[in-house]
């Protein structure tokens, strides 16, 4: 997609569009060379679909479908996105579509890769003494690295494969415990399948080395490999995203909360997530809430870049809010830095078809810029979090949410929907108090 079909893909009122219409919207703005054929796959009942989805696990009975959502107006290094987002917490979208609004007209956000430096481990017992390893590496490493170079080739011309690796002694597990830590590049894909595949041919090399080299004494031939497989922990492939823009320009409309006043209030905030682990887990739970949404859309795997986010999120021996604040010379500064091991080519990216649209809504992007994307929908749904929590609260929006949901498990029609939604504005929502009232309704 050229940048100028990109440009001023700005939208208003997406939320009070129909279905129809936002798919419309999608397609004009965002979808070019798709039709509106191509969304029989958002179909729970489409049989293509079903058939592709079967065959990704065992004993299936069916399908859990969850909402596939769209959040516009995200100003990301200077482009605009449409985010699509799988998330069945309500708010959320909504959330991050406000909070996209609110900084499309301050600058946007802004995002840098640090890394994409993606581990992977073998283990083993040796015989051996941790200092012969300087002596036998050299040639361990070669043997290692031609063993692979069938399956690493096609990688490196995609600027990926094996970046380094390191023979380290763990005799905290036991004096024979050994690992090989692998450093490799796996340019747009998470690499999951490369990282392993290459590890197991190491495992069985490595073995293969201990029973033939002639560098090795008896004790040295007592080798066993443990297990072999990637690290989900990726700190050096991470991403940073911010937001920034003078004090005074951060007004709430219609809320009657200054601005100074309101900044100091998010700071606070933060602050106390940086210092209090329990207010941290809640506080990276709603930054996951738009991280995790992206990389369900994208096809990528949500595991991986949770365990990835918190150990990240514990590095130093104390778990922390992965966001940060400051105000430095009347300028507001938010920002967040998180690993993200994400990939736009292999896996489910193209195999389920929802994740082939939602990377085509993208614009096909590379797995760094679909890095930038995700974390940034992460520092939204954190901004917006915030911004309600040291405002009006959180649930006055849940509350919102929540209302339409027990309408819809109590049937309500479209009359009655607009009456509910009128009666219950600034009124305490429960499933109780809705029912007695469409029943008062309905006579
Ligand atoms: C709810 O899903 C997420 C929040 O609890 C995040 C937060 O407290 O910062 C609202």
């Amino acid at each position: 997609m050229s940048e100028n079909i990109r440009e001023n893909h700005r939208v208003s009122g997406f939320s009070k569009f129909d279905k129809q219409a936002r798919r419309r919207w999608l397609l004009d703005h965002f979808l070019p060379g798709h039709d509106s054929g191509d969304f029989a796959f958002f179909d729970a009942t489409n049989p293509d679909l079903q058939e592709v989805v079967d065959n990704f696990s065992e004993n299936t009975l069916g399908n859990f479908p969850l909402p596939f959502g769209v959040a516009p107006n995200f100003l990301i290094n200077g482009k605009v996105y449409a985010v699509p987002m799988v998330i069945e917490e309500s708010s959320v979208v909504a959330a991050a579509s406000s909070a996209a609004k609110y900084w499309l007209t301050r600058g946007g956000f802004e995002a840098e890769v640090i890394a994409t430096e993606k581990l992977g481990q073998l283990h083993f017992r040796w015989g051996g003494h941790p200092d012969r390893r300087a002596a036998l590496f050299p040639e361990l490493e070669r043997r290692l690295r031609h063993v692979t170079s069938g399956i690493t080739a096609r990688m490196e011309t995609r600027g990926g494969g094996v970046r380094g690796m390191q023979w380290k002694h763990l005799p905290a597990v036991n004096e024979q415990c050994y690992q090989l830590l692998v450093r490799f590049g796996t340019g747009d894909s998470m690499g999951a399948n490369f990282i392993n595949t290459v590890l197991e041919a190491y495992a069985t090399e490595i073995e293969l080395w201990s029973s033939d080299s002639e560098q090795l004494n008896a004790r040295e031939r007592d080798l066993e490999v443990v297990m072999a497989i990637l690290s989900n922990h990726t700190p050096n492939c991470t991403v940073r995203t911010w937001v920034r823009c003078p004090i005074e320009q951060m007004n709430l409309a219609g809320s009657g909360v200054d601005a100074a006043d309101f900044v100091r209030r998010f700071c606070f905030a933060v602050d106390i997530a940086r210092q209090d682990p329990y207010r941290a887990v809640t506080h990276n739970k709603g930054i996951m809430n738009g991280i995790d949404a992206v990389v369900l859309a994208t096809g990528n795997d949500f595991r991986a870049v949770e365990s990835a986010a918190h150990a990240f999120a514990a590095e130093g021996g104390t778990y922390r809010s992965l966001s940060r604040c400051r105000v430095v010379d009347g300028i507001f500064h938010f920002e967040l830095t998180v690993p993200l091991a994400l990939g736009t080519v292999g896996g489910l990216t193209r195999l389920h078809p929802l994740a082939d649209i939602a990377l085509d809504m993208l614009g096909r992007p590379s797995a760094e810029e679909l890095m930038c994307v995700a974390a940034a929908t992460g520092l939204a749904q954190n901004f917006a979090a915030l911004r309600s929590l040291v405002t009006t609260g959180i649930q006055r929006g849940h509350m919102r949410m929540h209302l339409q949901n027990i309408l819809s498990s109590l049937e309500a029609t479209v009359t009655e929907r607009k009456a509910a939604t009128g009666f219950f504005d600034g009124r305490t929502v429960s499933h109780h108090g809705v029912r007695q009232y469409l029943e008062k309704l309905r006579g």
